[in-house]
């Protein structure tokens, strides 16, 4: 199924895997909206997309505020006129142990990983369902297949995306045509780790840049461009992306 004139919204688009699927959607001819809380960045990457031939726009969200979120898919919807495809993304890992009580990071992973992609979705279903068609994707993660030491709480979160998306998919589907896709990488070159503020796990991140070769943010970028372009019948609703040499 061609993307061709889609309209995609995109939460996370400033950085990382957000900003290489901005690239990759629009240069398959969607129209995509790029959301996050970096202007700056928005901007440049509207430009970088428009000097390529595709169409963009800057939507300056934080999703977890609500009135950010409505207001930001308003104006998408005001320059392009609906949203075709959400790609839920945005999304924090400051990793450190429990005993650590980093509380306000906790809560900070809470609010975005889980709250901003609700708060997303309910922006952006009365249109979906309004048209009865609509692709949601959103990135889970290994972690939310497995635990790992350090991660507990972003574990909590990713595998509270994954029960989401399937259940999504399963109130979704059939009853409004909209598909569910449920990305889950396994590690990933990008500015994730920058939210570390423990120095002993981000040292521990860092050494293990150096133990293996980490997808690329494009290689999840056309993971999700495969899962759109799948057939109208055919729902790719869980796909787990793992560097070749991460063996655990
Ligand atoms: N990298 C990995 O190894 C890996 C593996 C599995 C899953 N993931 C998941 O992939 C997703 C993207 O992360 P990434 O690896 O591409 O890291 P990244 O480069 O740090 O991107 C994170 C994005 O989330 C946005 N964001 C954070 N808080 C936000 C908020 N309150 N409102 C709006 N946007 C917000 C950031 O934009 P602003 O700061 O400009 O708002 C940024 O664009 C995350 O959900 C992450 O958990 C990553």
């Amino acid at each position: 199924m061609s993307i061709q004139g889609k309209v995609a919204l995109i939460t996370g688009a400033s950085s990382g895997i957000g900003a290489a699927t901005a690239l990759k959607l629009a240069a398959n001819g969607a129209k995509v909206g790029l959301a996050a809380r970096r202007a700056d960045r928005l901007a440049q990457l509207v430009s970088e997309i428009e000097k390529a031939g595709g169409q963009a726009i800057a939507l300056e969200m934080d999703v977890v505020d609500n009135a950010s979120v409505t207001a930001g898919v308003a104006k998408l919807v005001e320059a392009f006129g609906t949203v075709d495809i959400l790609f839920n993304n945005a999304g924090l890992m400051p990793l450190s142990d429990i005993d650590m009580l980093k509380t306000d990071e906790w809560h900070r992973m809470v609010d975005v990983n889980i709250k901003g992609v609700l708060n997303t979705t309910a922006a952006v279903l009365p249109h979906m369902i309004g048209r009865k068609s609509g692709h949601i994707v959103n990135t889970s993660s290994i972690a939310g297949r497995k635990v790992f030491a350090g991660l507990s709480v972003y574990c909590a979160t990713k595998h509270a995306i994954t029960a989401l998306s399937d259940g999504m998919r399963i109130e979704l589907s059939k009853k409004h045509n909209i598909r569910v896709t449920c990305v889950q990488p396994g590690a990933v070159e990008t500015e994730l780790y920058d939210q570390i503020s423990d120095p002993a796990a981000r040292q521990q991140m860092d050494d293990l840049k150096t133990q293996m070769e980490f997808l690329k943010a494009e290689d999840i970028a056309e993971t999700v461009l495969f899962a759109l372009q799948s057939p109208r019948h055919m729902d790719i609703a869980e796909v787990f992306v793992m560097p070749t040499q991460q063996a655990w």
